[in-house]
Order: C-alpha cells, then structure tokens, then sequence
C-alpha cells in the first residue's frame, strides 16, 4: 500500500482502524444491544449452534440482529485483515470493476470487513497491463515441506483420484469419497449430479452447469467494487441500515461500492446465482462451509458446479473453523473440508493456512466480549 493510500485510511479511520470498524458495527447494532430480550435470545441462538440446529438460528427473525451484534464485529475484523494481507485479495477492490459475491454473507461481517479494507483500496481504476503469470506468483504460497497429500492424512491419494476418474465413466459408483471431487469439474460433475446420485433432484440435472466465459468488463459499469451478499435468509433489516452507515463512516459512494443482495438457498443454485458466480472475480464462502455440509451430498455438487462456472482466473476464498466443526466424515474416514476443495482439479491453491488465529487486538472497546477465531484459510483461483 502507498504511503498516500495509508495517509487517506488514516484520515477515515483515525487512530485505529480497528476500533473505528467496530464502532461502525455497534452504530449498525444499536437496537440491537439495546433489546431486554438480547441475552436471553443469544443463549437460545448458542444452544442451536451446539446443536449444530442452523435453520433454528437463523431462521427465526428476532435472532438475526442478535447475531450480527454478536458475531459480526471480531469476524469483520478478521476479513479486513485478510484482504489487507493478501494482495490477491486487495487486488479485487483496486481497479474495478469487480464483482465480489459472499455466499452466506447476510450477518453483514463481509460487507464491514470489505467496505473497511476499500477504505485502502487505491479508488482510481488502473490501465490493466497484460498479466501472464499466474497469481501464486504475487501471494507467498504457504506450504509445509512435507508432501501435502500425506501431511493431510490421506494415504494413496492418487490410487485414489485415478479411482474416482473410473468410477465417473462407468457411473455406477454412488459413494460420496474424495474421489468423486478430484476431477475436472467442467464436464465431469455435472455428470456426477445424474451418475453419482447426488440428490439433488431436479436442480442438478446435467448439462445446466453453464459453459465458463473469461470475464468481460462492461465500461459502462462505473462501480468499482460490487459486492453481492447471498443468503438463504433475507437480512435486509439489518444489511441496509449498515450499508448506509458503511458509506458514511468509510467515505464509500456507489461509484466505489454497489452492493446487491441474493435470497436464496445456495444448495439450489439457482439460474440467477449461475450467473452471478460466472461473473464473479472473487467468491466467498466465510464460516459457511461447515454448515453446508450439512448435506454432504449436494453441498460437494455445489462445490464442483460452482468451480465449473467461474471464470478462469476467478478465485475463491474459503474461511472456516480450523476445530471438528470442519471435520467431514467420508466413509470411515475424516476428512477436514478444505481437503475435498483442495484436491478440485479445476482449482489452483494460491494461499492455505491450516490453521491460524485472529486475536482482537487488546485495548478495543466493544458492549459484548470480542471472541478470537481459529480458523483455517484457502485461497483458490480457477484454472
Ligand atoms: C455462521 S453464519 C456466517 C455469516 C458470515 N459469513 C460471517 O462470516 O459472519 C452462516 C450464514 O450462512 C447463511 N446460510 C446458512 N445456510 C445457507 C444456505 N443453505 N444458503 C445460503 N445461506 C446460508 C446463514 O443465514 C448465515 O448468514
């Protein structure tokens, strides 16, 4: 980041960028932290979540503002900090036009931690120069030195994917392993969705999984960043009014940040999500993942429709609890989820950290505790 672009944050955000983003937060959530019910409604919502009973959480209405204010405020601070050290990432809010789609983003976490990394993010579109090299080249690619199949506990992973390639051309095999994922998720998946028995029912018929296009900017497209927030519930209540009070606080007018939002269930991938992912420069799945898999089935059937629609180039960043919360069971086996991801073909691991911690910085003020997150972190990019 230039020196100028670090004088301008400062400028916004004053002494500390940190307790300037989860001011932003509480001025979103003040009726919120101001319920009677507020504390009685968050031990009903942690009870769901140790039940792992998500629907219960989040689809009552009177939980959401809860779990906003409540969650919303340690995990936009993990996001700034994300984009802000990882230049793949930053790269999206400079130069626009981009599209930035958040799936499960309706808390409102992406859309402060985003807004606040722009903030930093040079607002003058750049000439693109032509880019050849692929993007692992500007992140530093963290990678144990000991093979990475066998650090992750997955012996004879290549019989394995060998298998999985068989067991797609004969289409007999209806088992859920990492096998069915290892495979060039253009073409295969989508007979996957009808072979494989994926359960889905009519949604994941072959043949719907649209071709990739390299994406195309429209200059009449004046935004810089648009930022779409998928949901399977609706959060306008609480999604708009941090909106405005996001493009207040963090100087932010539509020519910088469009923000659309998306109701839906992402496990039905609907058309309209189709193309929103087809035109996405970066896709999201923050603590999202895990709940997914709930269904394993037509979650994987997602994953690989989702690959095989993003533009080349696209990437994917995919956050999640690094705990048993992200193991999966695949037959007798467990797997930790970012292991399906990472043996996609069709993606590229640009950044992977198993593992790591973001701890609010001792000394911010927040009217609820501010937790740390343990989390592990993938950045992808379609190949
Ligand atoms: C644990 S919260 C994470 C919220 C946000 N990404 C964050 O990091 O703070 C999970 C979010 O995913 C949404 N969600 C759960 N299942 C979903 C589904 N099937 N389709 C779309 N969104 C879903 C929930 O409504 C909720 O907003």
């Amino acid at each position: 980041m230039d020196d100028k672009r670090a004088a301008e944050a400062k400028k916004v955000f004053g002494y500390s960028a940190d307790q300037y983003i989860l001011n932003v937060v509480k001025e979103s959530c003040q009726r919120a932290l101001a319920l009677p019910s507020f504390t009685g409604t968050l031990q009903t919502i942690k009870s769901h979540f140790y039940d792992r009973n998500y629907d219960a959480v989040f689809q009552n209405p009177d939980h959401l503002p809860v779990y906003t204010a409540r969650y919303a405020p340690s995990r936009a601070l993990c996001y700034y900090h994300m984009f802000l050290q990882h230049p793949v990432l930053l790269k999206t809010l400079e130069g626009g036009p981009s599209n930035i789609l958040c799936i499960g983003s309706g808390a409102g976490s992406e859309l402060v931690g985003i807004a606040a990394a722009m903030v930093h993010a040079n607002p003058i579109p750049k000439t693109k120069k032509k880019k050849t090299t692929a993007s692992t080249t500007d992140e530093k690619k963290k990678k144990s030195s000991k093979d990475k199949k066998s650090a992750d506990g997955i012996e004879g992973q290549e019989e394995q994917d060998d298998k999985g390639k068989e067991v797609l051309k004969d289409g007999k095999d209806t088992t859920l392993g990492l096998e069915n994922l290892a495979m060039s998720s253009t073409t295969s998946m989508a007979e996957a969705g009808v072979e494989g028995g994926a359960g889905a029912g009519a949604e994941v018929e072959a043949g719907e999984a649209k071709t990739p296009v390299t994406k195309k900017k429209p200059k009449s497209d004046k935004h810089q960043v648009k930022l779409v927030m998928q949901d399977y519930v609706d959060w306008t209540p609480i999604l708009e009014p941090m909106e405005q009070i996001v493009r207040t606080r963090m100087h932010l007018g539509p020519e910088r940040l469009q923000c659309e939002t998306e109701v839906g269930n992402v496990l039905d991938l609907s058309d309209s999500l189709l193309d929103r992912i087809a035109a996405a420069d970066l896709i999201t799945f923050m603590f999202v993942l895990n709940e997914l898999f709930q269904d394993k089935k037509r979650t994987m059937l997602l994953v690989a429709r989702v690959v095989a629609a993003m533009p080349k180039g696209a990437h994917m960043l995919v956050v999640d609890s690094a705990g048993s919360f992200s193991n999966l069971k695949v037959g007798e086996r467990t797997y930790m989820m970012y292991m399906l991801l990472d043996h996609l073909k069709d993606l590229e691991i640009v950044y992977q950290d198993d593992a790591t911690w973001y701890r609010c910085p001792p000394g911010l003020t927040y009217p609820l505790k501010l937790e740390n997150m343990r989390h592990f972190v993938r950045i992808y990019r379609k190949l």
